[in-house]
């Protein structure tokens, strides 16, 4: 091993010494890989073993006697939350870190943009590096199976294709600030409820076509240099050290160089840890301890236990090598990285940002012509529901937000419409309590009910502005839903304003699907998301048509929960069944993590979201895709550039979209392909394109969508390949998954 003492390190660069004699790690001018070798060869054992694992709640060791600094990490994915204790999980009440809250990513998806989520990564990067961050642990892109998941508004909807678009620029952009993108959580974390030790079967159709796809073009395509391991397990190991997850397809298949971050407790053996594709291990409660200390870290599974199989020649060194040179090779891009930029908060810039997102995303699910809202016309408007003032950025687990500055729907529509806007709560949740919620007195609900309705006579318009929220059981982490319906009694409550003023526009916010039972009875529906910072103004400028809605679904909003393809099947396909009612670890307190030993089987199989509905027929209320607008889209007749191609060949075709109503709007076009005849069943059709294109009155857009084989493939789990297979196709190109307005039979030969 080659010495440097620290002193003597510290005197080389105090001197100024010449860039020739640093040592090659220091050297900057040097490749990366040469950099490495030269640290790793400089490190005991002890060192390597160190950076392996954690030191404190969000930071792992660097090796300080080399001046190889910490790691520090923070949450992710919305925003970066605040700083966190050494070793518990209380918030250590810093005076600056307030920040912007970003979009959450259900609202990023649904702007089916991807310069959005470029502006995204940009600014959100820019946050963390003037946090000082080397990871930002996001962004999320497991699949959305279930409305019921709680997490699901962390996530980018129910289409690989939509999700695996939408990641990369984040992930690029983020990057450019010398902070690591942590893309979680790999894999097949589709829901919370016994997250920590669900065991999930999956065919290997749906693991390549449906749970896989944004992950992989996160890595491949938007180079991410980290990855976050998920907390259930798959095919009987957990995932945060799965061989066939991490050595066989993210390392092995997809060539990643990157490091593999465990969830927070989600490591659960060293020598699993040791040989599958782990490289840092985070959160563990060691001991049945409910906090950490300074001496427990060593104890985790990457620590001293995997040293002593180390030693005792049981783990080849190679394995601690291999998880320290990508360990460098993440510090030599983030910390060390000499060219990073300084960063900047909750600027104005940020907030802009924030809002134009927010405008792209939230969606008009349905308008009689009520919108945008023509405010003289009404002398009294209610706004009723507890989104209209609550602070979304509560709660939620993880992704929970300080933020400085908070816009709410009542504050911008009350900037709009002054005085004639009053408010009624109409109903109460309680405070945002992990994994928890709070009963609700009667006499209180009733109250507020009653004073809503009272209020309800006097008005001419009413806003009900609710939908999910971010406490325990709702849009959050750790718990799922536990039904389809709108909580806290909204549903009676939206109904019951109905009979008095049939006049009640609904502008909901959550990161799921729910019920509408009222649906019929109201003229207009938005659908709106945790937007954070300035998404009051958001929802206020799309109902008063200062922005023409332009979001479009990114999942499937089925009318009956059993509708969806997850529910279908029963409790073996969600949430799963309890094959042995013992606790699995019982000084684990880790909410969530608790609990039997519960398996369950994908049986929708490929058929997730709007695969599942279009393919058994079942119409769902809102389909994936759909979005309306203040303005009208013609499609026009499409062209194509040939017939047919072969092998890498490709076909274009072009289809003018014309506006033509009296407002500027953007519209999403969407490619969909359908297969007509394959060797292995297909889902109907399924999402390969989509641009999105700004047309003022009048103004078309000619828009061209390039088809190649990788657009036809499926894949063959028997062949373990992609395959396209020749014959007949056709592009259907639609508003929406259900609304296809041109249809162009090809071939493939
Ligand atoms: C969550 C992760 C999060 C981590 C650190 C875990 O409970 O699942 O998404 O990044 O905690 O807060």
């Amino acid at each position: 091993m080659k010495k440097l003492t620290a002193s003597a390190l510290m005197l080389a660069i105090a001197a100024g010494a010449a860039a020739a004699e640093l040592p090659a790690y220091l050297d900057k001018t040097k490749p990366i890989e040469e950099r490495v070798e030269d640290a790793l060869s400089r490190m005991t054992l002890d060192e390597k073993v160190k950076m392996c694992h954690a030191q404190s709640k969000f930071s792992s060791p660097g090796v300080p006697r080399l001046g190889i600094p910490e790691i520090w990490m923070s949450d992710g994915p919305h925003g970066v939350r605040a700083e966190i204790n050494w070793n518990d999980w209380g918030y250590a009440k810093w005076t600056n870190d307030s920040i912007t809250a970003f979009p959450a990513l259900t609202a990023l998806a649904a702007t089916w943009n991807p310069e959005m989520s470029a502006i995204y990564g940009k600014n959100v990067g820019e946050e963390a590096r003037y946090r000082e961050k080397d990871i930002l642990l996001g962004p999320g892109v497991n699949i959305y199976r279930t409305p019921l998941n709680g997490r699901n508004f962390e996530y980018m909807g129910e289409d690989p294709y939509l999700a695996g678009e939408m990641v990369v620029p984040y992930v690029k952009e983020l990057q450019k600030n010398g902070v690591a993108a942590s893309v979680k959580h790999f894999a097949l974390n589709n829901q919370e409820k016994w997250r920590g030790n669900i065991d999930v079967t999956v065919s290997d159709r749906a693991l390549y076509e449906i749970y896989l796809p944004a992950f992989k073009k996160a890595v491949i395509d938007g180079g991410a240099w980290t990855i976050m391991g998920a907390y259930n397990k798959y095919n009987g190991q957990h995932c945060c050290h799965n061989s066939r997850l991490l050595n066989d397809i993210l390392r092995g298949e997809w060539g990643f160089d990157g490091c593999v971050v465990t969830d927070w407790g989600g490591a659960h053996d060293t020598r699993e840890a040791a040989l599958n594709g782990l490289d840092i291990e985070m959160g563990t409660f060691t001991n049945g301890l409910t906090s950490e200390s300074a001496n427990t870290y060593d104890e985790y599974y990457l620590g001293k236990p995997f040293q002593k199989l180390i030693e005792s020649g049981e783990v080849p060194v190679e394995a601690v090598d291999n998880k320290v040179r990508n360990i460098l090779r993440l510090i030599f891009r983030t910390a060390m990285n000499p060219d990073k930029p300084f960063g900047s908060i909750a600027s104005p810039e940020h907030y802009a940002a924030a809002k134009t997102i927010g405008d792209e995303s939230i969606v008009l699910l349905k308008n009689n012509g009520i919108l945008p809202l023509q405010a003289d016309k009404y002398k009294n408007i209610l706004v009723v529901g507890e989104n209209a003032t609550r602070m979304l950025n509560q709660g939620g687990g993880s992704s929970e937000l300080k933020v400085k500055d908070m816009v709410s729907p009542l504050d911008a529509l009350k900037a709009l419409y002054g005085d004639k806007v009053k408010f009624a709560t109409g109903y109460v949740s309680g405070p945002a309590i992990y994994s928890f919620q709070m009963p609700i007195p009667k006499n209180v609900t009733d109250s507020l009910f009653n004073e809503a309705t009272t209020m309800a006579r006097d008005a001419d318009l009413i806003i009900y502005i609710g939908g999910l929220n971010k406490n325990g059981f709702q849009d959050s982490e750790a718990t799922d839903r536990k039904d389809y319906n709108l909580p806290f009694g909204q549903d009676s409550l939206i109904n019951a304003l109905i009979d008095i003023n049939p006049n009640v526009v609904i502008a909901n916010i959550s990161g799921n699907a729910y019920a509408m039972p009222w649906l019929d009875r109201v003229p207009a529906v938005i659908q709106s998301w945790y937007l954070g910072t300035m998404g009051g103004a958001s929802m206020a400028d799309v109902l008063s048509g200062k922005v023409n809605p332009s979001g479009k679904l990114p999942f499937t909003f089925p009318k009956r929960l059993a509708d969806n393809g997850a529910h279908y099947a029963g409790e073996n396909s969600y949430p799963g069944i309890e094959t042995d009612p013992q606790p699995v670890d019982p000084n684990n307190p880790f909410a969530g993590h608790m609990g039997v030993k519960p398996e369950q089987e994908y049986t929708d199989d490929i058929l997730v979201g709007y695969r599942w509905h279009d393919t058994k027929k079942i119409p769902a209320m809102f389909p994936f895709g759909h979005g309306l607008s203040y303005t009208t889209f013609k499609y026009g007749k499409p062209t194509v550039s040939a017939k047919e191609f072969a092998g890498d060949g490709s076909i274009t075709v072009t289809v003018p979209v014309t506006n033509t109503g009296s407002m500027e709007g953007k519209e999403v076009v969407q490619l969909y392909i359908s297969d007509e005849k394959s060797s292995l069943p297909r889902p109907l059709k399924e999402l390969k394109g989509f641009s999105k294109v700004s047309l003022a009155p009048g103004a078309t857009a000619n828009v061209e969508f390039t088809i190649k084989a990788d657009d036809l493939k499926f894949f063959d789990d028997k062949a373990h390949a992609w395959v396209a297979e020749p014959g007949k196709f056709k592009a259907l190109i639609g508003s929406s998954s259900t609304d296809i307005r041109a249809t162009v039979p090809f071939s493939f030969r």
